[in-house]
């Protein structure tokens, strides 16, 4: 039966090569000896025209050398095939990124390149956009978190100075109607007043506790450890959740803005605890040692993956943009018994360690 298969030297390479989307060129003695039309395009020219050029007027300035090592190497027999990405100039002074792969060939009798190149432009400014983008996304959440950290602190002093003031005032008040009341006579008043103190009392703690929230000033009173233990139990308790905390090491000498931004990522890792994890169980390690403070905070939830990604979150994010700022390493991941993990490394100034 006749095979429908060409031979290889019946296949009209000629034809593929002149139609190609990729530009194909022939290099000998640092000359373009051929090109297609698309590689010639690349560089703004008609082949006939570009044909002849030398490769040093072709490429920008700064990858001309690495070019022509690239090509001696070649040429020299050193290796036969290189693929490499470098940067051509058009012929109205745009730069043109292309992705070559090239190889040594004889031709006429005389070794030369002969190779394949693509456009990469398109692809190379997206990447450049995209890390653009990326840093100024970067930018706007520090800005953000530094004047949300400015109005979380006035905010959390007009609650604990002048809410908090208010309701201690009403609250004696309350207290000299209950004890003026507690006469004869006037036991429907006393009923109506006594719980009234109670309720003002608790008003009064949760004043404190909103305001606690908004700026942690158990932070700067008992130090990083102390205060998330307490943030830890206080959402455990309001989340029906199993604590376990350990802290090990001193962490008075990390600096207050390092101790708030590790605050900060755990209080916006709690909320995706109560908000996506379903969990009945979180741990929190902290332990400052062999130069670094280990942050480990579990818990028993659903985990990651099975929560569907809200578009647009930026909690982890976040977090991890807050982690980078103050130098620390951040991890989110699956935890071993099914729920999330996340880890924070930050390497400690020498002063930060306890001694041995
Ligand atoms: N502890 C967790 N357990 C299970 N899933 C989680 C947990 N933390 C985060 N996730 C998942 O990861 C996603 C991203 O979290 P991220 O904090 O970035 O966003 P978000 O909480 O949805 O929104 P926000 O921007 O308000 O924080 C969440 O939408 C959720 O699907
Ligand atoms: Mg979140």
């Amino acid at each position: 039966m006749p095979t429908l298969a060409l031979a290889f030297d019946d296949v009209p390479f000629r034809a593929i090569a002149e139609q190609s989307l990729a530009g194909f060129y022939v290099v000998q003695d640092e000359r373009f000896v051929y090109a297609n039309d698309t590689f010639a395009a690349m560089f703004g020219f008609e082949r006939t025209a570009f044909i002849g050029r030398r490769i040093v007027d072709c490429v920008t300035e700064d990858s001309v050398d690495e070019v022509m090592h690239n090509y001696q190497r070649r040429i020299s027999g050193e290796v036969n095939a290189i693929h490499y990405v470098t940067k051509g100039v058009h012929r109205d002074g745009r730069v043109v990124h292309l992705e070559l792969h090239a190889s040594r060939v004889e031709c006429r009798g005389r070794p030369a390149i002969a190779g394949v190149a693509l456009d990469i432009t398109e692809r190379v400014q997206a990447q450049a956009s995209v890390r653009e983008s990326r840093e100024q996304l970067r930018r706007l959440l520090k800005h953000i978190n530094s004047t949300r950290e400015i109005e979380r602190a006035r905010l959390a002093r007009e609650v604990h100075d002048v809410l908090g003031g208010m309701l201690s005032s009403a609250k004696f008040d309350l207290s000299r109607i209950v004890r003026r009341t507690a006469a004869p006579g006037l036991e429907e008043l006393h009923a109506i007043a006594a719980p009234l103190v109670e309720l003002m009392q608790d008003t009064i703690e949760t004043a404190r506790s909103v305001s606690e929230e908004l700026r942690p000033a158990g932070l700067d009173l008992l130090g990083l450890g102390a205060a998330l233990t307490q943030a830890v139990e206080r959402f455990g308790v309001r989340h029906g959740l199993a604590t376990d905390v350990r802290c090990s090491g001193s962490f008075d000498a990390l600096p207050p803005a390092s101790a708030m931004q590790i605050y900060r990522i755990v209080q916006e890792a709690l909320t995706n605890v109560a908000r996506h994890a379903e969990a009945t169980q979180i741990e929190l390690q902290l332990s400052a040692k062999a130069g670094a403070l280990v942050l480990r905070l579990a818990d028993n939830g659903r985990g990651l993956d099975a929560t569907p990604r809200r578009p647009g979150a930026i909690g982890l994010f976040s977090m991890a943009e807050r982690a980078r700022d103050i130098g620390a390493t951040f991890h989110a991941r699956p935890a071993g018994a099914g729920g999330t993990e996340l880890l924070l490394m930050l390497p400690l100034p020498a002063s930060v360690t306890p001694p041995a």
